[in-house]
Protein backbone atom coordinates (compact mmCIF):
# COMPACT_ATOMS: atom_id res chain seq x y z
CA UNK A 1 0.00 0.00 0.00
CA UNK A 2 1.37 3.52 -0.76
CA UNK A 3 0.16 4.18 3.22
CA UNK A 4 3.25 4.14 6.15
CA UNK A 5 0.94 4.19 9.25
CA UNK A 6 -2.45 2.58 7.77
CA UNK A 7 -3.89 -0.53 6.22
CA UNK A 8 -6.61 0.01 3.85
CA UNK A 9 -9.09 -2.62 2.68
CA UNK A 10 -12.34 -2.86 0.32
CA UNK A 11 -14.67 -5.49 1.31
CA UNK A 12 -17.21 -5.06 -1.24
CA UNK A 13 -19.12 -1.35 -0.29
CA UNK A 14 -17.25 -1.34 2.88
CA UNK A 15 -13.84 0.51 2.77
CA UNK A 16 -12.24 -0.37 5.70
CA UNK A 17 -8.80 2.17 7.78
CA UNK A 18 -7.26 0.20 10.03
CA UNK A 19 -4.61 2.82 12.40
CA UNK A 20 -1.38 0.77 12.06
CA UNK A 21 1.40 2.01 14.57
CA UNK A 22 1.86 -0.98 17.18
CA UNK A 23 4.57 0.06 18.39
CA UNK A 24 3.14 3.20 19.45
CA UNK A 25 -0.30 2.25 20.26
CA UNK A 26 -1.30 3.71 17.01
CA UNK A 27 -0.84 7.47 18.57
CA UNK A 28 -1.87 9.86 15.96
CA UNK A 29 1.35 11.93 14.08
CA UNK A 30 1.35 13.99 11.44
CA UNK A 31 1.45 11.35 9.37
CA UNK A 32 -1.40 9.40 10.45
CA UNK A 33 -3.59 12.25 10.25
CA UNK A 34 -2.67 12.74 6.71
CA UNK A 35 -3.30 9.13 5.61
CA UNK A 36 -6.17 8.54 7.68
CA UNK A 37 -7.69 11.64 5.78
CA UNK A 38 -6.47 10.67 2.31
CA UNK A 39 -7.56 7.34 2.31
CA UNK A 40 -10.90 8.36 3.94
CA UNK A 41 -11.58 11.32 1.12
CA UNK A 42 -10.51 8.79 -1.43
CA UNK A 43 -12.93 6.18 0.03
CA UNK A 44 -16.01 9.19 0.08
CA UNK A 45 -15.49 10.27 -3.85
CA UNK A 46 -15.95 6.72 -4.21
CA UNK A 47 -19.20 5.57 -5.86
CA UNK A 48 -18.67 2.16 -5.14
CA UNK A 49 -18.45 2.76 -1.42
CA UNK A 50 -21.39 3.36 1.05
CA UNK A 51 -19.92 3.16 4.59
CA UNK A 52 -15.94 2.87 5.85
CA UNK A 53 -15.07 1.33 8.59
CA UNK A 54 -11.89 2.83 11.23
CA UNK A 55 -10.47 0.61 13.12
CA UNK A 56 -7.42 0.13 15.38
CA UNK A 57 -5.83 -2.84 16.85
CA UNK A 58 -7.35 -4.87 20.08
CA UNK A 59 -5.11 -3.20 22.60
CA UNK A 60 -5.66 0.51 20.89
CA UNK A 61 -7.65 2.07 18.83
CA UNK A 62 -5.72 5.06 19.43
CA UNK A 63 -3.99 5.99 22.67
CA UNK A 64 -4.17 9.77 21.80
CA UNK A 65 -2.09 12.48 19.63
CA UNK A 66 1.51 11.58 19.22
CA UNK A 67 2.87 13.41 22.58
CA UNK A 68 6.61 12.66 21.19
CA UNK A 69 5.78 14.31 18.28
CA UNK A 70 4.60 17.16 19.94
CA UNK A 71 6.39 17.53 23.12
CA UNK A 72 9.01 20.05 21.19
CA UNK A 73 6.55 22.30 19.74
CA UNK A 74 5.85 25.83 20.55
CA UNK A 75 2.78 28.02 20.35
CA UNK A 76 3.86 29.59 16.91
CA UNK A 77 4.41 25.94 15.29
CA UNK A 78 0.96 24.58 16.49
CA UNK A 79 -1.32 27.92 15.00
CA UNK A 80 0.99 28.59 11.75
CA UNK A 81 0.93 24.83 10.99
CA UNK A 82 -3.03 25.08 12.73
CA UNK A 83 -2.59 21.45 14.08
CA UNK A 84 -5.23 18.85 13.85
CA UNK A 85 -7.06 21.58 11.25
CA UNK A 86 -6.91 18.35 8.69
CA UNK A 87 -8.91 16.37 10.79
CA UNK A 88 -12.02 18.33 9.94
CA UNK A 89 -11.72 17.66 6.91
CA UNK A 90 -12.38 13.90 8.08
CA UNK A 91 -15.71 15.09 10.37
CA UNK A 92 -17.19 16.44 7.00
CA UNK A 93 -17.32 13.02 5.11
CA UNK A 94 -20.49 12.37 3.86
CA UNK A 95 -19.78 8.34 3.38
CA UNK A 96 -20.96 7.02 6.95
CA UNK A 97 -18.52 6.34 8.75
CA UNK A 98 -17.93 3.66 12.22
CA UNK A 99 -15.40 3.44 14.41
CA UNK A 100 -14.78 0.21 15.58
CA UNK A 101 -13.43 0.48 18.90
CA UNK A 102 -11.19 -1.60 20.90
CA UNK A 103 -8.24 -1.00 23.51
CA UNK A 104 -7.63 2.49 24.75
CA UNK A 105 -8.69 5.31 22.59
CA UNK A 106 -7.70 8.06 24.34
CA UNK A 107 -7.48 11.88 23.64
CA UNK A 108 -7.07 12.42 19.90
CA UNK A 109 -8.25 8.64 19.20
CA UNK A 110 -11.26 9.03 21.84
CA UNK A 111 -11.63 12.07 19.51
CA UNK A 112 -11.48 10.45 16.18
CA UNK A 113 -13.69 7.78 17.23
CA UNK A 114 -16.34 10.56 18.21
CA UNK A 115 -15.94 12.65 15.09
CA UNK A 116 -16.88 8.53 13.08
CA UNK A 117 -21.15 8.81 12.67
CA UNK A 118 -21.67 5.73 15.20
CA UNK A 119 -19.14 4.46 17.37
CA UNK A 120 -19.15 0.25 17.72
CA UNK A 121 -16.95 -0.71 21.24
CA UNK A 122 -15.37 -3.51 22.37
CA UNK A 123 -16.04 -5.17 25.60
CA UNK A 124 -12.03 -3.97 26.40
CA UNK A 125 -12.69 -0.18 25.54
CA UNK A 126 -11.21 2.73 27.45
CA UNK A 127 -12.26 5.83 26.16
CA UNK A 128 -10.46 9.08 28.09
CA UNK A 129 -9.91 12.66 27.46
CA UNK A 130 -6.31 12.49 29.53
CA UNK A 131 -4.55 15.92 28.46
CA UNK A 132 -5.19 17.27 31.71
CA UNK A 133 -2.08 15.24 32.76
CA UNK A 134 0.03 16.29 29.92
CA UNK A 135 -0.88 20.09 31.01
CA UNK A 136 -2.48 21.34 27.56
CA UNK A 137 -6.84 20.14 26.75
CA UNK A 138 -8.56 17.81 23.95
CA UNK A 139 -7.55 19.32 20.42
CA UNK A 140 -9.19 17.53 17.81
CA UNK A 141 -13.15 18.35 19.56
CA UNK A 142 -13.07 16.30 22.43
CA UNK A 143 -14.25 19.11 24.59
CA UNK A 144 -17.63 19.91 22.00
CA UNK A 145 -17.88 16.41 21.35
CA UNK A 146 -17.45 14.35 24.31
CA UNK A 147 -19.91 17.23 25.89
CA UNK A 148 -22.65 16.71 23.37
CA UNK A 149 -22.28 12.94 23.59
CA UNK A 150 -22.43 12.31 27.54
CA UNK A 151 -23.42 15.67 28.78
CA UNK A 152 -21.23 18.22 30.55
CA UNK A 153 -21.40 16.90 33.85
CA UNK A 154 -19.79 13.80 32.53
CA UNK A 155 -17.57 15.41 30.25
CA UNK A 156 -16.23 17.96 32.89
CA UNK A 157 -15.42 15.08 35.28
CA UNK A 158 -13.27 13.41 31.92
CA UNK A 159 -11.58 16.51 30.74
CA UNK A 160 -10.45 17.66 34.03
CA UNK A 161 -9.27 14.38 35.82
CA UNK A 162 -8.10 12.57 32.87
CA UNK A 163 -9.42 9.11 34.06
CA UNK A 164 -10.37 6.39 31.39
CA UNK A 165 -14.22 5.36 31.41
CA UNK A 166 -14.84 1.83 30.59
CA UNK A 167 -17.27 0.84 28.38
CA UNK A 168 -20.38 -0.01 30.67
CA UNK A 169 -19.73 3.60 31.20
CA UNK A 170 -19.97 4.61 28.12
CA UNK A 171 -22.59 2.69 27.08
CA UNK A 172 -24.89 3.98 29.57
CA UNK A 173 -23.42 8.21 28.97
CA UNK A 174 -24.35 7.65 25.47
CA UNK A 175 -21.24 7.63 23.85
CA UNK A 176 -21.60 4.14 22.44
CA UNK A 177 -23.96 2.63 20.07
CA UNK A 178 -23.40 -0.79 20.82
CA UNK A 179 -20.79 -3.05 22.72
CA UNK A 180 -19.60 -6.22 21.45
CA UNK A 181 -17.57 -8.90 22.59
CA UNK A 182 -14.03 -7.91 21.71
CA UNK A 183 -13.16 -10.83 19.35
CA UNK A 184 -16.25 -9.78 17.36
CA UNK A 185 -15.23 -6.42 16.71
CA UNK A 186 -14.40 -6.27 13.35
CA UNK A 187 -17.20 -8.87 12.28
CA UNK A 188 -20.01 -6.79 13.62
CA UNK A 189 -18.41 -3.67 12.61
CA UNK A 190 -18.49 -4.90 9.11
CA UNK A 191 -22.08 -6.02 9.42
CA UNK A 192 -23.46 -2.72 10.47
CA UNK A 193 -21.34 -1.08 7.51
CA UNK A 194 -22.54 -3.94 5.03
CA UNK A 195 -26.35 -3.18 6.39
CA UNK A 196 -25.64 1.11 5.44
CA UNK A 197 -23.61 0.10 2.32
CA UNK A 198 -26.54 -1.62 0.98
CA UNK A 199 -28.86 1.33 1.05
CA UNK A 200 -29.96 4.23 -1.17
CA UNK A 201 -26.32 5.89 -1.11
CA UNK A 202 -28.00 9.26 -2.09
CA UNK A 203 -30.29 8.51 0.80
CA UNK A 204 -27.84 7.67 3.35
CA UNK A 205 -26.06 10.57 2.36
CA UNK A 206 -29.53 13.11 2.97
CA UNK A 207 -30.14 10.81 6.36
CA UNK A 208 -26.59 11.47 7.49
CA UNK A 209 -26.52 15.51 6.72
CA UNK A 210 -29.87 15.30 8.81
CA UNK A 211 -28.77 14.04 11.42
CA UNK A 212 -25.79 15.96 11.58
CA UNK A 213 -27.79 18.95 11.50
CA UNK A 214 -29.07 18.35 15.07
CA UNK A 215 -25.62 19.40 16.45
CA UNK A 216 -25.51 22.75 14.28
CA UNK A 217 -28.60 23.95 14.67
CA UNK A 218 -32.10 25.08 16.52
CA UNK A 219 -34.54 22.95 16.77
CA UNK A 220 -37.15 24.52 14.38
CA UNK A 221 -34.44 24.98 12.12
CA UNK A 222 -32.89 21.02 11.93
CA UNK A 223 -36.70 20.35 11.68
CA UNK A 224 -37.53 22.38 8.76
CA UNK A 225 -34.06 21.17 7.07
CA UNK A 226 -35.11 17.78 7.33
CA UNK A 227 -38.52 18.20 6.10
CA UNK A 228 -37.25 20.19 2.70
CA UNK A 229 -34.06 17.14 2.65
CA UNK A 230 -37.15 14.54 3.33
CA UNK A 231 -39.15 16.14 0.34
CA UNK A 232 -36.10 15.60 -1.61
CA UNK A 233 -35.85 12.04 -1.56
CA UNK A 234 -38.81 12.05 -3.12
CA UNK A 235 -36.53 13.13 -6.70
CA UNK A 236 -34.65 9.98 -6.17
CA UNK A 237 -35.34 6.59 -8.49
CA UNK A 238 -34.51 4.87 -5.38
CA UNK A 239 -37.31 6.50 -3.52
CA UNK A 240 -39.85 5.01 -5.67
CA UNK A 241 -37.81 1.41 -5.97
CA UNK A 242 -38.30 1.55 -2.04
CA UNK A 243 -42.00 2.27 -1.87
CA UNK A 244 -42.99 0.13 -4.60
CA UNK A 245 -40.69 -2.89 -3.29
CA UNK A 246 -42.78 -2.87 -0.43
CA UNK A 247 -45.97 -2.55 -1.87
CA UNK A 248 -44.56 -5.62 -4.03
CA UNK A 249 -43.90 -7.68 -0.76
CA UNK A 250 -40.12 -8.10 -2.44
CA UNK A 251 -36.85 -6.29 -1.85
CA UNK A 252 -35.39 -3.15 -2.89
CA UNK A 253 -33.10 -3.17 -5.92
CA UNK A 254 -31.21 0.48 -5.35
CA UNK A 255 -29.39 1.99 -7.98
CA UNK A 256 -27.71 4.88 -6.28
CA UNK A 257 -29.51 7.44 -8.19
C1 LIG B 1 3.32 8.79 21.64
C2 LIG B 1 2.75 6.86 22.73
C3 LIG B 1 1.50 7.37 23.07
C4 LIG B 1 1.18 8.69 22.61
C5 LIG B 1 1.64 5.40 23.89
N1 LIG B 1 2.79 5.64 23.26
N2 LIG B 1 0.82 6.45 23.78
N3 LIG B 1 3.66 7.56 22.03
N4 LIG B 1 2.12 9.34 21.91
N5 LIG B 1 0.00 9.27 22.85
C6 LIG B 1 3.95 4.74 23.14
C7 LIG B 1 4.69 4.63 24.47
O1 LIG B 1 5.55 5.73 24.63
C8 LIG B 1 5.42 3.32 24.28
O2 LIG B 1 6.54 3.55 23.43
C9 LIG B 1 4.43 2.48 23.48
O3 LIG B 1 3.53 3.41 22.88
C10 LIG B 1 3.62 1.55 24.37
O4 LIG B 1 3.03 2.31 25.39
P1 LIG B 1 3.19 1.96 26.95
O5 LIG B 1 2.94 3.22 27.68
O6 LIG B 1 4.45 1.24 27.20
O7 LIG B 1 1.97 0.95 27.14
P2 LIG B 1 1.15 0.65 28.46
O8 LIG B 1 2.07 0.60 29.65
O9 LIG B 1 0.30 -0.52 28.13
O10 LIG B 1 0.23 1.93 28.70
C11 LIG B 1 -0.81 2.26 27.77
C12 LIG B 1 -1.32 3.73 28.00
C13 LIG B 1 -0.10 4.69 27.95
C14 LIG B 1 -2.02 3.81 29.35
C15 LIG B 1 -2.31 4.02 26.89
O11 LIG B 1 0.67 4.42 26.78
C16 LIG B 1 -0.49 6.15 27.93
O12 LIG B 1 -0.88 6.70 28.96
N6 LIG B 1 -0.36 6.80 26.76
C17 LIG B 1 -0.59 8.21 26.61
C18 LIG B 1 -2.06 8.49 26.64
C19 LIG B 1 -2.34 9.99 26.48
O13 LIG B 1 -1.96 10.79 27.33
N7 LIG B 1 -2.99 10.36 25.35
C20 LIG B 1 -3.34 11.71 25.09
C21 LIG B 1 -2.31 12.30 24.22
S1 LIG B 1 -2.63 14.04 23.99
P3 LIG B 1 8.00 2.99 23.84
O14 LIG B 1 8.85 3.55 22.74
O15 LIG B 1 8.30 3.49 25.20
O16 LIG B 1 7.81 1.50 23.76
C22 LIG B 1 -3.79 14.13 22.83
C23 LIG B 1 -4.16 15.50 22.56
C24 LIG B 1 -4.91 15.79 21.34
O17 LIG B 1 -4.26 13.20 22.27
C25 LIG B 1 -5.02 17.24 21.08
C26 LIG B 1 -4.56 18.21 22.08
C27 LIG B 1 -3.10 18.40 22.22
Amino acid sequence: SAYETILIERRGRVGVITLNRPHALNALNSTLMREVVAAATDFDRDRGIGAIVVTGSEKAFAAGADIKEMASQGYADVLLADWFADWDRFAALRTPTVAAVAGYALGGGCEVAMMCDLLLAAENAKFGQPEITLGTIPGIGGSQRLTRAVGKSKAMDLILTGRMMGVEEAERAGLVARVVPTERLLEEALEVADKIASMSLPAVYAAKEAVAEAFESTLSDGVRFERRTFHATFALADRAEGMAAFTEKRKPNFTHS
